[in-house]
């Protein structure tokens, strides 16, 4: 079945999905090919899969394609889409080199982002990002998020 999609203020028209219970972290990777956004439980605990719609933070891993049409959604491809990293979120990570691995890091961002929206500032915003890092970067990204 073909739909439409607006991520990251583009318009995907008539992409084909399987069915509108699809859950949309898969169209994101697998069909669009935005692979920004990771799977880690698929059950809403790790955050993995964190990204924006309509300004509300969403678990992609359980948030049906159906669901999303018609809707405005952000990935970590969209906070600077040229590429530059220039997002505040992403320089505060980067001048506090808050990645270790990195797997669970676009949906620490993605969260802070949505917190940020949400108009929490500073350490406010650590209570909007539970998710899990298997590296603990927990510290770090303590120390970044009082930059915003
Ligand atoms: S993959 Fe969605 S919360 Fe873990
Ligand atoms: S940086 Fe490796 S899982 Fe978080």
């Amino acid at each position: 079945m073909l739909i439409n999609l607006n991520i990251n203020g583009k318009a995907y028209n008539n992409v084909n999905v399987p069915s509108l219970d699809m859950p949309l972290l898969w169209v994101l990777r697998d069909i669009l090919g935005l692979t920004g956004t990771k799977y880690g439980c698929g059950i809403e605990v790790c955050g993995a899969c964190t990204i924006i719609i309509d300004n509300q933070r969403e678990h992609s891993c359980v948030f049906n394609v159906g669901s999303a049409v018609g809707k405005q959604i952000t990935t970590i491809e969209g906070l600077s889409p040229a590429g530059t990293q220039n997002h505040p979120v992403q320089q505060a990570w980067i001048q506090n080199q808050v990645p270790q691995c990195g797997y669970c890091q676009p949906g620490m961002i993605m969260a802070t982002e949505a917190a940020r929206r949400a108009g929490h500032h500073g350490k406010e915003i650590l209570s909007e990002v539970k998710h899990l890092c298997v590296c603990g970067t927990y510290q770090r990204i303590r120390q970044a998020v009082q930059y915003l």
